[in-house]
C-alpha cells in the first residue's frame, strides 16, 4: 500500500518572526529560521515531512490552522501573545480533528501573571513552555509517537 509520509505544520504567531533580534535574554539569540531549520532536520531523520508557518495576523493563524486538516497530522503551535486571549484561536483548535501542540520559547509560567494564562491549553493536547527552541523538536518527537 502507498501510504503518504505524515506532514506536521510548524506554526508561530506575532512577533515571533522578530527572534534573534526581540529580547534575547528572554528568546535566545535564533532566529526563526535558524529554529526551522533544525525542525527540518530531526523531521528528516524521523521520515516525516514539515510545513512553516508565520503570521502576525490571528485570523491568517486560523485560516492556515483550518487548512490543516486537507494535508497535515498535527500542528506544532507557538501562538505568541494570542495565547493568553484568542478566544477565536482556541475555538479554531477546538474545531480542527488534529492533535495540537503548544509551544513556548519562555517559562509562561514563571513571568509576569497574565502569561500564566493560556486560553488554548484546554483544547491542545499538550503544553511544552520554557525550554528554548528544543520545545519545538520535543513536539514534533511526541507527534510522531502518537
Ligand atoms: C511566547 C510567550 C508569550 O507570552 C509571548 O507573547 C510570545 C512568545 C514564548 O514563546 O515564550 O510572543 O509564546
Amino acid at each position: 500500500m502507498n501510504r503518504r509520509v505524515r506532514k506536521f505544520l510548524v506554526m508561530n504567531g506575532p512577533n515571533l518572526n522578530m527572534l534573534g533580534v526581540r529580547e534575547p535574554g528572554i528568546y535566545g539569540v535564533q532566529t526563526l529560521d535558524d529554529i526551522n531549520r533544525d525542525i527540518e532536520r530531526l523531521a528528516t531523520e524521523l521520515g516525516v515531512a514539515v510545513d512553516f508557518y508565520q503570521s502576525n495576523s490571528e485570523g491568517q493563524l486560523i485560516d492556515r490552522l483550518q487548512a490543516a486538516i486537507k494535508d497535515c497530522d498535527g500542528v506544532i503551535l507557538n501562538a505568541g501573545a494570542y495565547t493568553h486571549y484568542s478566544i477565536a484561536l482556541r475555538d479554531a483548535i477546538a474545531s480542527v480533528p488534529l492533535p495540537v501542540i503548544e509551544v513556548h520559547l519562555s517559562n509562561i509560567h514563571a513571568r509576569e501573571s497574565f502569561r500564566s494564562t493560556s486560553v488554548i491549553a484546554p483544547v491542545v493536547a499538550g503544553q511544552i513552555a520554557g525550554l528554548g527552541a528544543i520545545g519545538y523538536e520535543l513536539a514534533l518527537r511526541a507527534l510522531c509517537v502518537r
